[in-house]
C-alpha cells in the first residue's frame, strides 16, 4: 500500500536548491568583470556545498548516501532499455539513469570550482581558463539533461519530482521512508551560506588587481 513517505532529508534539499542558485548565479556572472566578485563568491559557495555533500554522501540518510545511487553500468543499461519501452521501474530514491547525471554534476561541480579557484590564484594561465570554461560549459549541458530527465521521469511515473525535492515527500511503501529530516543541519547550512554572502557584501572580495572595498581598506593602511 503506497503512502506519502519522507525521502529527501532537509540538508539534501537545502544543498540542492542552494547549488542551483550558486551555479546559475555563477554562470550568469561569468563573462563580466563588473560582477567578478559575485562570481567568485558563488564559486566558493558551490565548492563549500559540494564539500558538505561529500560528507553527507557517507553520513546522510538512506537516499542521500552515495551507496544508494551507485548503480552498475548493466543496471543503467537495463533501466534505459526499460525506459525506451515505457516500462521503467519506479525508484524511491534516484533511478539508475538519473544517478549518472548526478555523479556527473557532483564531479563537474568540483572540477568547475577547483579550476576556478586555481584561476583566481593565477595558477595555470590560459590553459586553466580554457579548462574552467570547458568544465563549466559541460556542467551546463548536464544540468539541462538533468532537468529534462526530471521532467520525463515525473511524467512517466505521474509523480512531481520537483515538488518532492522541495517537500522531501514521495509516494512509496511506508517502510521505505526515512525517519529523520535533520532540520537543524539544514538550518546550519542555510545560515552559514547567508552569513558568507552577507559578509561578502559588507567587505567585498579582494580580487587580485581590482579596486574592491577591502583592497581600498588595505591601501589606506
Ligand atoms: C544548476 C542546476 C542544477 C544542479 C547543479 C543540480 C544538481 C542536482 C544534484 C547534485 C542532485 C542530487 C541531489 C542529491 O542527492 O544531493 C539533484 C537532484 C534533483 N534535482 Fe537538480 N540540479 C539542478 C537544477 C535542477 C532544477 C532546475 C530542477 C527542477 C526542475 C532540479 C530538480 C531535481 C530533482 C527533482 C532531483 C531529484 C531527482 C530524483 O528524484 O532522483 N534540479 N540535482
Amino acid at each position: 500500500m503506497l503512502q506519502r513517505i519522507l525521502v529527501w532529508d532537509i540538508p539534501t534539499r537545502v544543498f540542492h536548491w542552494l547549488l542551483v542558485l550558486s551555479f546559475t548565479g555563477a554562470f550568469l556572472t561569468a563573462e563580466s568583470e563588473r560582477y567578478r566578485d559575485i562570481h567568485v563568491v558563488l564559486g566558493y559557495t558551490l565548492l563549500g556545498l559540494l564539500a558538505f555533500r561529500l560528507v553527507w554522501g557517507f553520513a546522510g540518510t538512506r537516499y542521500a548516501r552515495f551507496s544508494s545511487f551507485l548503480f552498475k553500468p548493466a543496471e543503467v543499461a537495463a533501466y534505459l532499455s526499460a525506459l525506451l519501452k515505457g516500462k521503467a521501474k519506479h525508484y524511491v530514491g534516484h533511478n539508475p539513469l538519473g544517478s549518472v547525471a548526478i555523479w556527473l554534476l557532483l564531479g563537474l561541480g568540483i572540477g568547475s570550482g577547483v579550476t576556478g579557484v586555481l584561476l583566481y590564484q593565477e595558477i595555470g594561465g590560459d590553459a586553466m581558463e580554457e579548462l574552467h570554461e570547458i568544465v563549466s560549459n559541460t556542467m551546463l549541458v548536464i544540468v539541462m539533461i538533468h532537468i529534462a530527465g526530471v521532467v520525463v521521469s515525473s511524467l512517466l511515473h505521474r509523480e512531481n519530482l520537483v515538488r518532492a525535492m522541495i517537500t522531501g515527500f514521495k509516494s512509496g511503501e511506508p517502510e521505505k521512508g526515512i525517519s529523520r529530516s535533520f532540520l537543524w543541519l539544514g538550518v546550519i547550512i542555510l545560515v552559514a551560506v547567508l552569513a558568507f554572502w552577507s559578509n561578502y557584501s559588507a567587505i567585498g572580495v579582494a580580487t587580485p588587481g581590482a579596486d574592491t572595498a577591502s583592497s581600498r581598506q588595505h591601501d589606506d593602511d
